[in-house]
């Protein structure tokens, strides 16, 4: 089964959707749009009804409400239903999930309790910004992603798990474990700031790897030019 992103022009690009159940790896500049981009993917699962987990190590609820209540896919609604679980690391829940801010944090703990929220809930689709910030809130080694990673995997959601990369020249190990990897890119040209998306691997699926326009708009990002698309 394929889901949609919620990203207008983005499933044509992985034959559909992305195969259902699967982790996959949103990577990208700063500002590229990933949070933008995952917040599309949540707000689409809760318009048809799934149960969504949103993780954030950076943004408080109040903090992605006011960044994402300015676009019309309605995540600011969204995350005021029952669909949507938010979970922030300052939140009293959160700490519950995380441990305290300075405190040694028990990864393990924090991999079973997020699994089994997930499974306990049902949850369909979960959102998890980012990896750079839980292995620095984690400071534990390189098993503590490798250990969440395979567990996540495991989860019948279908994940994605935003991925700064601190260095652009060197792939993290949930860039190679994960189902999928899709990057978002802004790079300098002559005539100033060029936005592009491009899927580099979707396991099991045909996909277009070539760089793709993408733009922000009122509806958050589209794939292509944002005036010839259908919707
Ligand atoms: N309506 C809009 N039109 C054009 N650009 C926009 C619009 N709204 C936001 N942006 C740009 O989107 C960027 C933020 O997108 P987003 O938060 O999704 O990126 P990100 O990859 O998650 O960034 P970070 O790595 O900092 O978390 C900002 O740089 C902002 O300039
Ligand atoms: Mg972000």
């Amino acid at each position: 089964m394929q889901i949609s992103s919620g990203v207008p022009g983005f499933d044509g690009l992985v034959d559909g959707g992305f195969p259902a159940e699967r982790l996959y790896v949103v990577s990208g500049p700063p500002g590229s749009g990933k949070t933008t981009f995952c917040s599309q993917f949540a707000a689409n699962g809760a318009k048809n009804g799934e149960d969504v987990l949103y993780v954030s190590m950076h943004e408080t609820k109040e903090g992605i409400r006011e960044d994402m209540g300015s676009y019309e896919f309605g995540f600011d609604r969204a995350l005021d239903t029952d669909r949507v679980t938010f979970l922030d690391s300052f939140s009293s829940d959160g700490r519950r999930f995380f441990g305290l801010p300075g405190e040694r944090r028990d990864s393990s703990g924090v991999t079973n309790r997020l699994t089994g929220f997930i499974n306990s809930r049902d949850i369909d689709r979960v959102v998890f910004d980012s990896t750079m910030l839980l292995r620095f809130l984690l400071d534990d080694g390189e098993d503590t992603m490798i250990q969440l990673l395979s567990s996540l995997k495991r989860c019948s959601a279908t994940t994605l798990l935003i991925s700064e990369m601190t260095d652009p020249s060197a792939y993290s190990e949930e860039h190679y474990l994960a189902h999928g990897v899709v990057f978002l890119h802004n790079y300098l040209e002559d005539d100033g700031m060029r936005r592009g998306i491009q899927v580099l691997k979707m396991r099991g699926t045909g996909i277009d790897t070539d760089i793709q326009d993408v733009e922000f708009t009122d509806e958050g990002l589209h794939v292509g030019s944002a005036a010839t698309l259908t919707h």
